[in-house]
């Protein structure tokens, strides 16, 4: 199974690999540049009054939210893809001209939607939807650039030598055909220029749903973007490079495909974990409730049988810092998967909506899982596809202890934040008035904001040491074939 006489083509692979570089780096300036807003509110104006409209907090959060999502983790999603699929397909890109020439369009029509979506937010163009920001025409490319992966996919598979699908192929397709979905419904949107008959501007659209149900299409799609965006296809992306890197076949195949379709079946109903204490239907809050805290069971389903595969082989995480990437991503990934739950019990959700422990929440999962994850899969691939030997080990080492230090700080200094906020929020003396003022909780914020800012800071700082490394082993990485490099999974190609 092992012996390869294909020669994989990466051409499309490597495209999107300095994609997610790059757009890591965008993405994750910004992010710490808010970070610092948030600290020290003159940051906002930094350069100068006359560009404030083109730095202030909100401009730029939207830009930080889909420059990481639809830029950084998208294109690591796509990378993985181009290099995965062809291996557990057995199959190589170079073989169908069209598959080849489907991928570079994919890949040039995507940088043409990422430039239009970075100016029209610095526009202060948007819907005002999050994460589904893009007005009408972006998303049409969008489509269009959703429906050209689709088709590389099930072209690839159309013409695969290998008849089974390995579980990463599973999630890979559930990635495509869950987004579809989510995008197509949540987006749909009037546009007003040509309702009204030419009044306002041509891109300007309003949504197709309103009020409360304009909320519970928003938060069904929201949560399962992070569903079928930061968890599903990450999962695709562990369930390869883990065994790849370390040698060792997936624990329990059976497993993973029981949390396969238990992923797929309760993701769905979680989204009124977002809509609790709102005007929702009481039901749906409760149900959204209940299948939060079902969920940790598929998602530890996964991230257990990912620690269990290195079963036997953990002196691997102190020899090898790709390793060590890959299982503290599956130690967030449960760690997040558990958080959640637990903040979608009425009871908690009632003191950690709309504070900072929400967002400590998002970037434990984002940073200690989703981008460890991405950066670990473009580490193992770049040997291969370059052909060149990673770099620098020692450098992957200090990028993993600092970036680490940086997560740990961020969340731990977003959860007394959040807590803190909630409880002086609803804190009131006997008389039933409250006992403090918003101003106090901005105060008493400050310090874990200015943490937040420096962890923030040493995870970008991670970043740069990330693509220092990979731009060195391109250029200057020992030569090598990819039959010296150590690893032969029984299970992936
Ligand atoms: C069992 C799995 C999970 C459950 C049940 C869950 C639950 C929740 C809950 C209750 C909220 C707060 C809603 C609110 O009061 O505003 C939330 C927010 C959020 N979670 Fe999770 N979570 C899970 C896993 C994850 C993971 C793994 C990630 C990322 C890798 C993630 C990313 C987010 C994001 C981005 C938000 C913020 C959405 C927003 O308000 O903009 N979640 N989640
Ligand atoms: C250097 C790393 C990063 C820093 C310093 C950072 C900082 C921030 C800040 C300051 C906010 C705004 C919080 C607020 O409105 O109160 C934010 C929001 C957000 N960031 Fe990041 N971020 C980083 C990396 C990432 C990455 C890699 C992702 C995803 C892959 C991500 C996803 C998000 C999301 C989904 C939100 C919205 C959260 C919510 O609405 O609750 N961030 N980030």
């Amino acid at each position: 199974m092992e012996n390869r006489p294909l020669e994989y083509d990466y051409t499309v692979a490597k495209m999107f690999m300095l994609m997610t570089v790059l757009l890591g780096i965008v993405g994750m300036t910004v992010g710490v540049i808010l970070a610092w807003e948030l600290a020290f509110p003159g940051v906002n104006t930094l350069l100068g009054q006359g560009a404030a409209e083109y730095t202030n907090f909100s401009r730029l959060r939207p830009l930080h939210t889909d420059s990481v999502i639809f830029g950084f983790t998208l294109s690591g999603i796509w990378a993985t893809w181009y290099y995965v699929g062809q291996r557990v397909l057995k199959v190589s890109m170079a073989e169908s001209k069209f598959l080849m020439i489907l991928g570079k369009t994919h890949f040039w029509l995507y940088l043409v939607g990422v430039a239009a979506v970075v100016v029209s937010l610095l526009m202060g163009i948007t819907t005002s939807k999050e994460y589904a920001e893009f007005e009408w025409p972006i998303d049409i490319a969008i489509v269009i650039v959703w429906v050209l992966w689709g088709m590389s996919i099930f072209g690839l598979i159309g013409i695969r030598r290998e008849k089974s699908l390995y579980i990463s192929v599973w999630y890979y397709i559930a990635t495509f055909l869950g987004i579809a979905m989510l995008y197509l419904f949540n987006n749909m949107e009037i546009p007003t220029y040509f309702a009204s008959g030419g009044i306002g501007a041509w891109w300007h659209s309003v949504s197709a749903y309103a009020g409360t149900n304009d909320a519970l299409v928003q938060w069904w799609y929201g949560h399962n973007a992070v569903a079928f965006g930061f968890t599903v296809p990450i999962v695709a992306m562990i369930y390869y490079f883990l065994p790849k890197e370390s040698g060792q076949a997936v624990f329990s195949y059976k497993l993973s495909l029981l949390s396969f379709w238990g992923l797929m079946f309760v993701y769905l109903w979680a989204g009124g974990h977002h809509l609790l204490f709102s005007t929702v239907p009481d039901w749906m809050q409760t149900m959204g409730s209940v299948f939060s805290i079902i969920l940790i069971l598929p998602s530890w389903g996964s991230a257990i049988n990912m620690l269990l595969t290195m079963k036997g082989e953990w002196q691997q995480v102190a020899s090898s810092p790709l390793i060590k990437f890959m299982v503290l991503a599956s130690t967030f990934y449960m760690f997040s998967t558990l958080e959640g739950p637990i903040q979608a019990i009425k009871s908690v959700n009632a003191i950690a909506h709309f504070t900072d422990w929400i967002v400590g929440h998002v970037h434990d999962g984002v940073l200690g899982w989703v981008a460890f994850m991405i950066m670990a899969a473009l580490f193992h691939m770049a040997p291969r596809v370059f052909k060149r030997e990673i770099y620098s080990k020692s450098l992957m080492n200090t990028q993993f202890w600092i970036q680490t230090l940086g997560v740990v700080l961020y969340f731990t200094s977003m959860w007394i934040a959040g807590i803190t906020q909630g409880m002086m929020w609803r804190a009131h003396d006997e008389f039933g008035n409250l006992a403090y003022s918003f101003i106090d909780t901005v105060t008493v914020l400050h310090p874990y904001y200015t943490i937040r800012a420096v962890g923030g800071t040493l995870y970008l700082l991670g970043m740069f040491l990330f693509a220092w490394n990979m731009y060195k082993t391109m250029t200057a990485g020992r030569r090598v074939e990819e039959n010296e490099l150590q690893n032969a999974s029984p299970m992936a190609a």
